[in-house]
């Protein structure tokens, strides 16, 4: 399931993370990369260890905090911190799937990918091409969505990214640990909670009825989260 969270960064935001990230060293994004990826990227990245790396990634995390939309969708239990990359004069990242679990370097921080998370952090009108490609039930599809907001897609798909021909794409790239391993599970229960809260926008949050669903979700929550 790909989900669009939208504005997760509005433009001061956007506009205060690329004042952290714009001006750092920039490196050979196949620093992170497993070997397979590696064949097919090319890309420069802030190095994860950083402190603009670090200072930005903080403002994201902060930022997904404040996202009931993201919790709801991701069920995070773990988030990796947040990367940065950049595309420009060609550069593209070819078919792959994401590594299964994910280590930290030099830190005791580990996660098994569930969710792959990009925040896109340019205007779509300045750069040509970057779509973010990902394959799914329904064949493949390319995003390409405004500075702040950010595609969620399951760790488990195939994507690319198209090359960019015009301009630069800066993004964020990180990956969710859900609460919820299964992917069906955890969109089953983001449309539960969907669906409640439009009822309950006109029923009220204390109808019997919402309160019941309520229960419901919470307990299917209950049966398959590992918090
Ligand atoms: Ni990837």
């Amino acid at each position: 399931m790909m989900i669009e969270i939208p504005e997760v960064l509005d433009a001061a935001g956007v506009a205060r993370l690329r004042a952290v990230i714009d001006d750092a060293a920039w490196v050979d994004g196949n620093a992170t990369s497993g070997h397979q990826s590696a064949l097919a990227k090319r890309n420069t990245q802030l190095p994860e260890d950083s402190a603009a790396a670090r200072q930005a990634g903080a403002m994201v995390l902060d930022a997904l905090g404040r996202s009931p939309l993201f919790f709801a969708a991701a069920l995070p239990l773990k988030i990796f911190p947040p990367l940065f990359n950049s595309y420009a004069g060609g550069e593209a990242f070819g078919i792959h799937v994401d590594n299964a679990v994910r280590i930290q370097r030099g830190s005791e921080f580990r996660l098994r990918s569930d969710l792959s998370a990009t925040l896109f952090l340019e205007d779509p009108d300045a750069y040509d091409g970057g779509e973010l490609v990902v394959e799914g039930q329904f064949g493949a599809r390319p995003v390409k969505l405004p500075a702040g907001h950010m595609l969620l897609y399951p760790s488990s798909s195939l994507h690319r990214v198209a090359p960019v021909t015009r301009g630069r794409r800066v993004a964020s790239f990180f990956w969710i640990q859900s609460m919820v391993r299964d992917t069906e599970a955890r969109r089953t229960l983001f449309e539960l909670d969907t669906a409640i809260q439009t009822i309950a926008q006109d029923r009220g949050q204390d109808d019997p009825a919402i309160i019941q669903l309520t229960g419901i979700y919470h307990n299917l929550l209950r049966r398959w989260a590992d918090a």
